[in-house]
């Protein structure tokens, strides 16, 4: 069953998701169905997606959700672990690594606020699997000043990830300028569609272009 179909079908506590985004979490968590993964949902609402997830993911999955709600801790179940805190705090945060770290696949569906999405992804960025992906959804409020947005505004999580897409390519830019960072040796691709951003991680090797066969002289 797709993910799509999954979420028509769901007859559980309730899931709360734009349908365009479906096909945006099948690309890019699709490699990790079945597997011993462990992911986070930050914002667990009725707690339906977190149950979604685990169908998903599959008997392996370890699903965690974080919410600032306590009510949100009742939601818990076989593979599903939910813990009381905001995003926004790096003590709470580095506590949730530290229990259930390193988190092979984020998303980010919590409070949608610029200063949160951009504290949470500063935090847990680095501290993911080797091979990690990161999806913030939810990116029109990039643009909406109740969320801290505005096009161009500085601070906003969409003007973080133009400044992302530089260091993504700083081996190409002078050190003086922008020198290669974490983010830099760990990140093989961003991706965008609407409202959502995904971030692939895994160690950049060194980067040569043969030619192949090469030129007979
Ligand atoms: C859009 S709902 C989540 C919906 C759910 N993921 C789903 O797909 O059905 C957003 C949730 O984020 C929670 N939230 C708001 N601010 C938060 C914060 N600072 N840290 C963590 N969760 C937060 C809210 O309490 C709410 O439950």
């Amino acid at each position: 069953m797709s993910l799509w179909e999954s979420f028509q079908g769901n007859t559980g506590r309730t899931i709360h998701k734009w349908k365009h985004y479906f096909p945006a979490y099948e690309r890019h968590f699709a490699r990790f169905v079945n597997q011993p993964i462990t992911f986070l949902e930050i914002g667990v609402g009725q707690g339906g997606s977190l149950q979604m997830w685990k169908r998903y993911f599959g008997p392996h999955a370890r699903i965690v959700g974080i919410d600032i709600q306590p009510g949100c801790k009742a939601f818990e179940e076989d593979q599903i672990e939910i813990r009381i805190g905001s995003q926004g705090d790096p003590q709470f945060l580095a506590a949730l690594v530290a229990e259930f770290g390193p988190f092979d696949v984020i998303l980010d569906d919590g409070s949608h606020r610029m200063d949160d999405v951009n504290a949470s992804f500063a935090f847990l960025y680095p501290r993911m699997g080797k091979a990690g992906v990161y999806m913030v959804e939810d990116l029109h409020t990039a643009y909406d000043a109740g969320h801290g947005g505005g096009l161009r505004r500085e601070g906003s999580f969409i003007e973080t990830c133009k400044r992302l897409i530089d260091e993504l390519n700083a081996d190409w830019i002078n050190p003086a300028e922008l020198p290669g960072t974490d983010f830099t040796r760990n990140t093989l691709s961003m991706h965008f569609y609407d409202s959502i951003a995904v971030f692939e991680r895994g160690a950049v090797g060194k980067k040569f272009a043969p030619m192949i066969p090469p030129p007979s002289s």
